[in-house]
């Protein structure tokens, strides 16, 4: 297909400098100008290393499986940044399936990987890594090795992708962990990204993080780890066939900042029943606000994962959810419906500290 098809001139395919003048201090905020790509004026060929950039200190590296870009594959792309990286680079790719595994490592902050709006669905980064698959030297691999993608740098963006783990998790099979995406930089926006896999499948595993209308498909404890997540507008999308949940914070003290908040999102399903949440320390923290909740949740809600004790410490909370799912009449005494009050901190940005980094 021609890149004509995204409204982008062939011009976009080389990188161009600005004609501003070049801001090299570090940027401790993200904006809606990180995750958008521009059309650029004039041309030159990308080289790693040498500070090229537009005119807002940005630089973009095009990835096209059909080899009209700068770069085959997502890693390669990844691999042209340089080390201690200090402007933001936007990775733009192509519709195709990459199947490969990405890495993008912390030593390498201020990157966004950019799809096309209108085909996120269309743009995949796929790979399949499961926990029980093994290395050359015999050792498994384990849970937050099979992430498809992993990111461990701060200030990383995403837009219009879908980042997939194509195992299918057998309930109740041994080691069935297979990570889609593992995001464990601080400071992240995911925008209209989709993210797909049964078991294990979002590893939001440690930073404060923002998404906003993303797609999280899976199983069992889909969304999982210890970041401050703020998830506004979402679809969260079960696909378990004998049971599951949502959620599965790992908090171990009321003194750690984290949990995941669910703000104005909707949750949908097919199969059998699961749980908002599962406590995964005794201090899990969660809270459903404003959601619309189909008829998938056990009546329950929630699960202490056979410690009891977790009950008298986890925090689960629901407050002004809607939907058949959301009838709290069975819920476990231990959740809480929350009043307005205590409510608050989790509604908005301020959760995550948005006031710091976000200027959206
Ligand atoms: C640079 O930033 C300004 C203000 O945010 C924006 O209007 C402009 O489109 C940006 N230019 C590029 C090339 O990104
Ligand atoms: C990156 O920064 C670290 C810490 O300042 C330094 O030790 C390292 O040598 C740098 N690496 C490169 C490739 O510049
Ligand atoms: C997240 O974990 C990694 C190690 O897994 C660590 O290097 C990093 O500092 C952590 N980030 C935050 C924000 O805690
Ligand atoms: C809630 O989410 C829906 C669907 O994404 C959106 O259309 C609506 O504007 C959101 N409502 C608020 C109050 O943000
Ligand atoms: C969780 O609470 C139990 C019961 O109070 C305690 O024995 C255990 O050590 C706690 N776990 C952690 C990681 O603090």
């Amino acid at each position: 297909m021609d890149l004509s098809d995204f409204g982008i001139s062939v011009a976009f395919l080389l990188l161009i400098y600005g004609d501003k003048q070049v801001k090299s201090s570090l940027r401790n905020y993200i904006t809606w100008d990180d995750i958008k790509i521009e059309e650029y004026k004039e041309t030159e060929s990308f080289s790693s290393g040498d500070g090229n950039m537009n005119g807002n200190g940005s630089r973009v590296i095009v990835v096209d499986q059909n080899g009209k870009g700068h770069s085959l594959s997502v890693q390669a792309a990844v691999d042209m940044v340089p080390f201690n990286n200090s402007m933001r680079v936007k990775i733009y790719i192509l519709p195709g399936i990459y199947r490969e595994k990405v890495i993008v490592p912390a030593s390498k902050p201020y990157i966004s990987f950019i799809g096309d709006e209108k085909r996120a669905s269309e743009t995949v980064l796929s790979w399949n890594d499961k926990a029980s698959d093994k290395y050359k030297d015999g050792s498994e691999l384990g849970t937050y090795r099979t992430a498809s993608v992993d990111i461990q740098s701060d200030y990383f963006c995403a837009y219009g992708i879908t980042i997939e783990n194509t195992v299918i998790a057998v309930a109740g099979g041994y080691k069935q962990q297979a990570v889609a995406l593992r995001l464990a930089g601080d400071k992240a926006v995911l925008y209209r990204v989709r993210i797909l896999g049964t078991q294990d499948t979002f590893m939001d595993s440690n930073g404060t993080h923002y998404l906003y209308q993303c797609y999280i498909q899976g199983s069992v404890d889909f969304i999982f780890g210890e970041s401050r997540s703020l998830y506004r507008d979402c679809t969260l999308h079960s696909v378990a066939d004998k049971y599951g949940a949502i959620a599965a914070h790992h908090r171990n003290s009321e003194h750690e900042n984290t949990g995941f908040s669910f703000v104005n999102c909707s949750i949908t399903g097919t199969g059998s029943k699961i749980y908002l949440g599962r406590a995964w320390g005794n201090y899990s923290r969660v809270v459903y606000s404003y959601c619309d909740i189909d008829n998938i949740i056990d009546p329950s809600g929630w699960s202490d994962w056979n410690r009891p004790w977790r009950q008298r410490t986890a925090v689960f909370g629901e407050y002004e959810c809607r939907g058949k799912g959301a009838d709290r009449k069975n819920r476990v005494s231990w959740s809480k419906s929350l009043g307005h009050v205590e409510a608050m901190p989790f509604l908005d940005t301020t959760f995550i500290g948005g006031d710091e980094w976000l200027k959206l």
